[in-house]
């Protein structure tokens, strides 16, 4: 069933591209304009919805942290994030016109559904985003959003990554929609921006893959990482920071890039190495040239910098001693693109070590318990 891959993983990262087109499919018209009918929520219900609360675990959560940004930027409402198994335990601020998402690919990740059960007590509607069709995540749940990337058999997730983030920026761009916070025209080029991240993530498996080899091999005796991103950057250095964690039992730390010098900046030495995930030069540049000094600072105390780049990003080039590249894309959909090289470089390192990257000691691809 590996189709010739030698390991599920492998397989499924090679999916990542077809994992974001199979979940575009069928939610856009002609026209370009967003159809959700089969999550049966009436438009008029969405459109009183006044509060996003996402509740997920692990790699789900990250997935539901670039929910945030986007979500909150398209259509000007609050957006919390919360891992589910803390949820339920703090009393959470929940009303009619709070919408809990609930992000999970298995659907039966039992943090999650117990998390989901307290919303729906507590009068709010849950939406399910989940990759499993008939789990009881989506059944317990009032409508569901369904990823398509396919069963996942490896326990690192990758393409349900690349697909929970798909979901989250439809449902956005729905509510931007039904709400009217975003133009047609707006909506549609996000859509059309969006159609074309398939191919820009199939440019990274095809283009990159011996330079993150290069990369593994070289840090293959390193003890601990850092990863650190901003904005959407953020969860995705969260995210890569997990990869490595899980499959080559790897020390790893992934956070905001900002809090470097309130406190993390103390753990580079001498060739710690560090993932920058780089954001696009073009557009938000202040957030690109503070990202770019976080890398000037580590590097003047002896890390081995790492960034994960926007192709022909001339700082990235001067000073990161590794870059893997990846093609121009809007700011927001970058995690779909950036997360790529990260989900191989935990691969390739889990590899070389000989670890079996597919079933990692002491994880079960989904945690039925609390
Ligand atoms: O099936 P779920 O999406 O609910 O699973 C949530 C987490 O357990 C899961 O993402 C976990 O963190 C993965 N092993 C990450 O690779």
């Amino acid at each position: 069933e590996k189709g010739g891959w030698p390991s599920f993983m492998d397989k499924e990262i090679h999916e990542d591209p077809a994992a974001v087109a199979d979940t575009l499919l069928g939610r856009f018209d002609e026209k370009g304009d967003i159809v959700l009918d089969e999550v049966r929520i009436e438009p008029d219900a969405f459109r009183s919805v006044d509060k996003i609360i996402v509740v997920a675990c692990g790699t789900a959560s990250y997935a539901g942290l670039v929910a945030k940004y986007a979500i909150e930027h398209w259509v000007r409402i609050p957006v919390e994030v919360e891992l589910a198994h803390e949820f339920r335990y703090r009393d959470p601020i929940l009303t009619p016109r709070t919408l809990v998402v609930a992000i999970s690919q298995s659907g039966e990740t039992m943090d999650t559904l117990m998390a989901l059960r307290h919303a729906r007590e507590q009068g709010s509607r849950v939406l399910a985003i989940c990759n499993t069709q008939g789990a009881t995540i989506p059944r317990e749940s009032d409508a569901v959003l369904y990823t398509h990337a396919g069963p996942e058999i490896a326990v690192a997730s990758t393409k349900a990554f690349v697909a929970q983030v798909t979901a989250a920026y439809l449902l956005g761009l729905y509510l931007a929609q039904v709400k009217g916070t975003m133009f047609r025209d707006e909506i549609h080029q996000v859509l059309d921006n969006l159609k074309a991240m398939p191919d820009k993530i199939q440019w990274v498996l095809d283009t990159q893959r011996e330079s993150i080899e290069r990369a593994a091999k070289r840090m293959l005796n390193a003890h601990s990482f850092l990863f650190l991103g901003r904005h959407v950057g953020y969860p995705v250095a969260m995210e890569g920071a997990l990869k490595l964690k899980e499959i080559a039992y790897t020390f790893t730390e992934g956070f905001a890039a900002g809090e470097l010098k309130h406190g993390p900046i103390a753990l580079v030495d001498e060739g710690e190495p560090v993932v920058v995930i780089v954001p696009s030069a073009r557009g938000r540049d202040t957030l690109h040239n503070k990202v770019i000094s976080g890398i000037e600072e580590v590097k003047a105390r002896g890390a081995y910098t790492i960034a994960v780049a926007e192709e022909g990003d001339p700082d990235a080039e001067r000073y990161a001693d590794i870059v893997f590249w990846r093609p121009a894309c809007p700011t927001l959909l970058s995690p779909l693109v950036d997360v790529v090289p990260l989900q191989l470089f935990a691969m390739d390192m889990a590899n070389l070590k000989g670890y079996d990257v597919d079933k990692p000691r002491n994880l079960a691809k989904s945690v039925t318990v609390e």
